[in-house]
């Protein structure tokens, strides 16, 4: 249900009964319990134009809101702020309906949005290492997030399997022989290794530059080991992938060298169009407010990673009809982004109305505010860093002694890695941020181990309790109509994190539900004796309304819930 949109157009009512020109008009949030629900702060800038005081503006709407079932109560405060309570029956009655509900009320688009999403797209010549998880993960909860709504989501792929390393690099698996798949388990290793061989080792540095050479002329022999290393490296990926659970498959993968052929033919409608121009021997677009030009074609010949970018930008807006396309890459790369979209727009590969974002992301920094390095400062591996978080989630839960022994490994699993995503959703991704495991695996504060904790709880509420949920929400202390209010904003709340690609919006709102409802808790007793049927029936429903949600959030994120802890 979205719940703003509603109240906007109870405000836009107003506007148009007092003959008030309506603008774009939004409540927020109230900041603080004591002033309501919703507040709606746009008389202070009628005052002016209308020849009024914000507060005489401020009476007149809410004269005018006349009667609704879903307000209770309006008052002005300060100089023309207006609060908003909401009615608490009506709140109950929708709270009744959403948890008849698979999809908690929230709507599906109807007109379903083409959106292409761009991440993980690591490089085959090295190894995937922390800098993709955070693009691996923030992406995946975007696809999810954006499918959920009703959008037609595009996975994209685009990972780096062009360049000149590759020829080195062929040229060395063919050295290398029988061992080729366990040396290429470890790609930084294999690339150093090649890199010795290349600088020490001349007949095999001209192997590798004839590769290169064969390479990219399409012959049959070096583009077979090429394939064949790829495959390989492409199987590392996929493992992290299964061990993430992310939905990225083979099909997604959409490679640089794919774009190979449109090259030139990129080249020469940049050209044509006089967007392109001859500097220095190379082929230049020159954007506005960038120091550098995009490069286009080198001085001999060769095309770049940008070049690839624009036969990519244009596949997807016209073989792909996107609607939207977002790139989930770091931050470092805000500057070759703007010019990808600039001159994207202006050579017309996109039409104007096709939204491109680039979801950028800040670093993963140590405890000490460092770039995350091992201990001898080489770059942590993707796969260890995983199975510490695992091996971490395994020790607690064995010092925790709930679980059986045979489901260990399982919660294991599903505590550690879903640590590491929240860890990485939680955070404003344009921040840098600190992974610290003593606060990513904590029962306490914003993580995943509270909210899947908060679910395990209420679970273990409804076992108790036994029997088949009957009755009606009744919502009659302040508690519990804020946690009902609460849990109806779950649709206003995806849509701004979808709006705006902000997946912390969703950990926010979940961390916020679940504190609440534990407070809730505290103070109204489910079970006991003394609790009237009525009232007892109507918390456990509340009850369950909120671990539907917050499990509906945590699937959101590909985080998954336990029924105990
Ligand atoms: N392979 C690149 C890297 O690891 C990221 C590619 C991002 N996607 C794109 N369309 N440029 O830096």
């Amino acid at each position: 249900m979205k719940l703003k949109s509603i109240l906007n157009q109870i405000i836009k009512d107003t506007f148009v009964k007092a003959g008030i020109e309506a603008k774009p008009i939004s409540v927020s949030e109230a900041s603080k319990p004591e002033f309501g629900d919703y507040q709606f702060n746009g008389a202070m800038a009628l005052s002016k134009k209308l020849g009024k005081t914000p507060r005489e503006i401020a009476s007149q709407i809410i004269a005018n809101i006349g009667d609704t079932e879903l307000i209770s109560k309006t008052e002005i405060a300060g100089p023309g702020f207006i609060n908003i309570w909401l009615d608490s029956k009506w709140v109950a009655s929708r709270l009744d309906e959403m948890r008849l509900d698979d999809r908690l009320l929230i709507e599906k688009n109807t007109t379903p949005m083409t959106t292409v999403v761009d991440y993980s797209s690591p490089n085959m010549a090295k190894q995937m290492h922390v800098g993709h998880l955070r693009s691996t993960i923030i992406g995946d909860t975007l696809v999810r997030l954006f499918d959920f709504l009703g959008d037609e989501v595009i996975l994209q792929n685009h990972i780096g399997d062009w360049g000149t390393q590759f020829g080195m690099l062929i040229a060395y698996m063919e050295s290398s022989g029988e061992d080729t798949y366990s040396s290429l388990g470890d790609l930084e290793q294999f690339y150093k290794d090649a890199k010795i061989k290349f600088d020490s080792d001349s007949d095999f540095a001209n192997t590798a530059r004839e590769y290169v050479v064969r390479l990219q002329s399409g012959d049959d022999y070096c583009l077979k080991l090429w394939q064949q290393f790829i495959g390989v490296s492409l199987t590392h990926c996929e493992d992290i992938y299964a061990e993430l659970g992310v939905l990225l498959g083979r099909n997604d993968v959409r490679a640089e060298s794919s774009y190979n052929e449109c090259l030139p033919a990129i080249a020469k409608e940049l050209k044509a169009k006089g967007i392109a121009t001859e500097s220095d021997g190379a082929l230049c677009v020159f954007v506005d407010g960038s120091d550098t030009p995009l490069i286009v074609q080198k001085g001999d010949g060769g095309f770049l990673y940008a070049t690839t970018d624009l036969a990519a930008i244009k596949y997807r807006a016209r073989e792909l009809e996107a609607q939207r396309i977002s790139y989930v890459v770091d931050a470092r790369q805000s500057g070759h982004f703007k010019q990808l979209f600039d001159v994207a727009k202006r050579a017309g590969f996109v039409n104007k109305s096709v939204i491109l974002e680039h979801v950028s992301f800040g670093m993963m920094l140590d405890k000490s505010g460092r770039p995350f390095k091992t201990r001898d400062g080489g770059t942590v591996k993707l796969a260890n860093l995983l199975d510490e978080a695992v091996a971490r989630a395994k020790q607690m839960i064995e010092e925790r002694g709930t679980q059986k022994p045979e489901d260990i490994d399982e919660v294991a699993h599903t505590i550690g890695i879903g640590a590491v995503k929240y860890a990485e959703l939680s955070v404003n991704r344009q921040s840098n941020y600190i992974f610290d495991w003593n606060k990513i695996l904590s029962f306490d504060g914003n993580t995943s181990l509270y909210l899947q904790y908060a679910y395990a709880r209420i679970q273990s509420i409804l076992r108790s309790h036994g029997t088949k949920l009957e009755g009606k929400i009744l919502l009659i202390d302040e508690l519990e109509v804020r946690l009902g209010v609460m849990l109806l904003k779950i649709e206003d709340v995806l849509r701004s994190a979808s709006r705006e690609s902000m997946p912390h919006y969703v950990t926010s709102y979940l961390y916020e539900l679940s504190t609440l409802f534990m407070k809730f808790y505290e103070h109204n007793p489910i079970l006991k004796n003394n609790v009237d049927p009525k009232i007892r029936d109507s918390r456990l429903l509340l009850a369950d309304l909120t671990a539907k949600t917050i499990r509906q959030g945590l699937d959101i994120l590909g985080i998954k819930v336990l029924d105990k802890l």
